[in-house]
C-alpha cells in the first residue's frame, strides 16, 4: 500500500518524538511491504518564526493531499505570558482542526500494568480501566464568536455555540464506537446551567432511540471529573463538548501513570491527524529525554484508522509493551537512575519491530 503522510513536528519536544515515531513507521512499512512517502511542513511557533503564520497555506495544502498527518506538539513559552501577542502557536492547531474539519478527537485511555505503580490512584481503582473519550473538536467555546474585550478593557467575553448538526455527528460517532465496545455511553454536559448543554442532551436523547442496545447515561461534567478518579472502571465511551473534553482527557491521562503514554486521533471531513495528547514540554526540548511512546502509539492509531492496517498497529503496540516490560523507558516512567534517552527508546522499539517474527 502507498502511505503518504504529512509530518508536522511543531515545537518543543515535537521534532524529537516525531522523529522516533517516524523511525518506527519506516520499520513497519519495510516489514509489511508498504511504500512510505513523507513530507515535512511547519506549524506552531516554528511556523510563526518562519512566515508569521502558525498554520501556513503550504502546510494546509500538504495535509489535504496526504493520507494522514503525524503531528508532534505545539506551544512555546515565548507566547504564554504575553497577553498582547497578535498570533499564537495554538492558533495553528485550531486552524488545522477547523480547516481539516476534524470534529472528533478520539482519546483512548488504557492502563499498562507495568506503569500502575506510577498512577496517582490506588492500583485496585485503576487496574484494567479502559475507556475512550470522544471530544468534539471544532465547536463550542474554542471557536464561538464574539470573543474579545470591551473597549475600556475591563470586560472579556467568549461565546459557546453548538448547532444540532454539530452535536448529531459527534454523538452518532460515539454510539458507533459504543456498539463496537461494551455498549455503554456516557454523555457529559452541564445541562443544569448551559443552553448549549441542554441542546446536547436533547439531541443525544433523540439519537439514543436509534441505538436501543446501548445503555446511555447523562452526567454533569463536575460529577464526571470526580468519577474519573473515584471509579474510572465504570466508563467505556465518554462523549463531550470541546472544552469539557480538553479538561477531562488531561485528567484521565494521568491516572494511567504518565501523560507521556496517551495517543490520539482527530478525525472528520478531510485528512485525519494523529498526535500525542501531551504538549510541547519546552523545558525538555533538545535534551533527548521526552517520552516518545504517546507519539509512537499515535502512529499505531494511524495505521489502524487511516489505512485499516490492524496487524501493523498491533505490531507497534506489542513492541511498546515489550519496551515497558524490559523497563527500557524514559525518565518520566523509569525506576530511579535507570532512564533511557528518547532516541534510545525509539531505536529499541524500531529494532523490536524489525526483528520480531511476522505473525
Ligand atoms: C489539546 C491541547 C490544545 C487544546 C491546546 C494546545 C490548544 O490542550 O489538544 O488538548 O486545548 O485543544
Ligand atoms: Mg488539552
Amino acid at each position: 500500500m502507498n502511505i503518504n503522510i504529512a509530518i508536522l513536528p511543531g515545537d518543543g519536544i515535537g521534532p524529537e518524538i516525531v522523529s522516533q515515531a517516524l523511525s518506527v513507521i519506516k520499520a513497519v512499512c519495510e516489514k509489511y511491504g508498504h511504500t512510505l512517502n513523507c513530507e515535512y511542513a511547519l506549524t506552531g511557533a516554528a511556523a510563526i518564526d518562519a512566515c508569521g503564520n502558525p498554520y501556513p497555506d503550504a502546510t494546509h495544502e500538504l495535509c489535504m493531499k496526504s493520507d494522514a498527518v503525524l503531528f508532534g506538539a505545539i506551544g512555546s513559552p515565548r507566547y504564554d505570558n504575553d497577553p498582547d501577542a497578535k498570533v499564537r502557536p495554538e492558533q495553528g492547531l485550531l486552524a488545522m482542526r477547523q480547516k481539516l474539519g476534524l470534529y472528533a478527537n478520539i482519546r483512548p485511555v488504557s492502563t499498562f500494568s507495568e506503569l500502575l505503580h506510577r498512577s496517582p490512584l490506588r492500583r485496585d481503582l485503576v487496574e484494567n480501566a479502559d475507556f475512550i473519550c470522544i471530544r468534539e473538536l471544532t465547536g463550542g467555546i474554542y471557536f464561538g464568536r464574539p470573543q474579545g474585550r470591551s473597549e475600556d478593557g475591563n470586560t472579556a467575553y467568549d461565546t459557546c455555540t453548538y448547532t444540532v448538526a454539530e452535536i448529531e455527528r459527534i454523538v452518532r460517532l460515539a454510539y458507533q464506537y459504543s456498539m463496537k465496545r461494551k455498549k455503554r455511553l456516557t454523555v457529559v454536559d452541564k445541562a443544569n446551567i448551559l443552553a448549549t448543554s441542554r441542546l446536547w442532551r436533547q439531541v443525544s436523547q433523540k439519537i439514543e432511540k436509534e441505538y436501543p442496545e446501548v445503555e446511555t447515561e447523562y452526567m454533569f461534567v463536575d460529577n464526571a471529573a470526580m468519577q474519573i478518579i473515584q471509579n474510572p472502571k465504570r466508563f467505556d465511551v465518554i462523549v463531550t463538548e470541546n472544552m469539557f473534553g480538553d479538561i477531562l482527557t488531561d485528567e484521565a491521562s494521568v491516572i494511567t501513570g504518565s501523560l507521556g503514554m496517551l495517543p490520539s486521533a482527530s478525525i472528520g471531513i478531510h485528512t485525519s491527524v494523529f498526535e500525542p495528547i501531551h504538549g510541547s514540554y519546552p523545558q525538555a526540548a533538545g535534551k533527548d529525554i521526552a517520552n516518545p511512546l504517546a507519539t509512537i502509539l499515535s502512529a499505531a492509531l494511524m495505521f489502524e484508522y487511516a489505512f485499516n492496517l490492524n496487524r501493523e498497529a498491533e505490531d507497534i503496540r506489542r513492541a511498546v509493551y515489550e519496551s515497558l516490560k524490559a523497563e527500557f523507558v524514559t525518565e518520566d516512567i523509569a525506576a530511579n537512575g535507570n532512564a533511557r534517552k528518547t532516541s534510545e527508546v525509539g531505536a529499541w522499539i524500531t529494532e523490536s519491530i524489525k526483528t520480531s517474527v511476522n505473525k
